[in-house]
């Protein structure tokens, strides 16, 4: 059974979109959820209460694959010859591999200059995408992937896309399954354009309203300061879903003072490098439900939490350690309690964006001040060694 072999269409009851002769997979989704007592040390949880869900593992190297088999199927469904996205680099490198293997559709992938690891570039050209680099960052390529695949009609695969987000909801199945279908009381992601936790929340809800589980975790949900709209908008500007009717003049007042300010995203984990993220809404309900929280980071906060992670025998990329860091913070914070079980999700794998993992360890000055130099980030992890 081809479907039995995804970690994502094995549970294509809950996705019911799609016939089972329709879907593509490439064996996405086979990922584990680790008990790791020493990351638990750090970020000060008791031992067996901290789970790490290492999305690294999936066939192209992060979480995409749960979304991408799931849009990229419709795509299939609709005919399409030609599918867009713009990335940070993991969403292109995940829609190029599907293309490549299944050989029913080409990949046009829109980057931002200079924005993307060469990791997860070299996937993309490797995999035979054609690759557009447009002059400003991921928030401008998202924009102009969205007017183009419109105009000339190219099925657009980012998280905008609700199948994407249906893909995504499968890592919280995986998670529950894992842990017998007993809900853990924290589930902690990393937020960039929100899909995740959008997936996650929709996820939980409908768990629930079918009887399935009794009752909802919370998520947290941390983006990087450097990157942080989530964060001020929910915690310091009191943005809520409110039943479908959220204040959209916080958020155009808000988007109106960075242009006028001419802010731009900015963060060493260039994944999450994301100032309007598009899910922004549905992320809203996503925290309604699960009486979720947002925190943010700093680069050390993630850089130290991602040397930990690899401490432990994993790997994860910079942006995947936020939900580390912020599980930490929010030990601290005593928001979580200590023996509380608490799912941390590892987006990404380490090997995609080793530039920043370098520069942390390295003893040459030189390579450190070139990666991390204005990014106030402190040398203490190598003197410490
Ligand atoms: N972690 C990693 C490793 C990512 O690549 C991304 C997003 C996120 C977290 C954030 O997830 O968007 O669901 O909140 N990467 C996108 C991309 C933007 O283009 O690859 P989100």
């Amino acid at each position: 059974e081809p479907l039995c072999r995804s970690g994502v269409w094995r549970f294509h009851e809950l996705l019911p979109f799609a016939p089972p002769e329709a879907v593509v997979t490439i064996g996405e989704g086979q990922t584990p959820l680790i008990l790791t007592n020493g990351v638990a040390d750090y970020i000060g949880l008791n031992h067996d209460r901290l789970y790490l869900e290492y999305e690294g593992m999936n066939p192209s190297g992060s979480f995409k694959d749960n979304g991408m088999t799931a849009a990229f199927t419709h795509a299939h469904m609709t005919g399409a010859q030609r599918a867009a996205c713009a990335s940070t680099g993991n969403t292109s490198a995940s829609l190029a591999l599907y293309c490549c293997s299944s050989k029913l559709m080409k990949a046009v992938i829109f980057i931002g200059s200079g924005k993307i690891s060469y990791g997860k570039l070299s996937q993309a050209l490797d995999y035979g995408a054609l690759t557009v680099q447009i002059a400003g960052d991921f928030d401008d390529a998202m924009h102009r992937v969205q007017q183009i695949s419109k105009q000339l009609g190219i099925y657009l695969v980012n998280s905008v896309n609700p199948f994407r987000l249906e893909g995504q909801k499968t890592i919280m199945f995986r998670v529950l399954e894992s842990l017998n279908w007993e809900v853990p009381d924290w589930i902690v992601v990393p937020g960039g354009n929100l899909g995740n936790s959008s997936a996650f929340g929709k996820a939980f809800h409908e768990l629930h309203q079918l009887g399935l589980i009794e009752r909802m975790p919370r998520i947290a949900i941390i983006n990087a300061a450097g990157a942080n709209t989530l964060y001020e908008l929910y915690e310091n500007r009191g943005l809520r879903w409110n039943k479908g009717e959220p204040d959209t003049s916080i958020v155009n007042g808000y988007y109106a003072e960075l242009d006028s300010e001419g802010r731009r995203a900015d963060t060493i984990a260039s994944a999450i490098e994301i100032n309007r993220p598009v899910n922004l809404y549905k992320c809203l309900r996503a925290l309604e439900c699960t009486q979720g929280v947002v925190r943010e980071v700093s680069e050390q906060e993630m850089l130290d939490a991602k040397a930990q992670v690899g401490a432990n025998g994993m790997g994860c990329e910079p942006a995947s350690a936020a939900s580390v860091a912020g599980a930490k913070l929010l030990r601290e914070e005593g928001v979580i309690g200590r023996d509380e079980r608490v799912v941390c999700i590892l987006t990404g794998h380490q090997l995609k964006d080793p530039t920043a993992t370098v520069a942390y360890h390295t003893a040459d000055q030189n390579e450190f001040n070139r990666v991390l130099g204005s990014r106030g980030v402190s040398r203490a992890a190598y003197a410490n060694r």
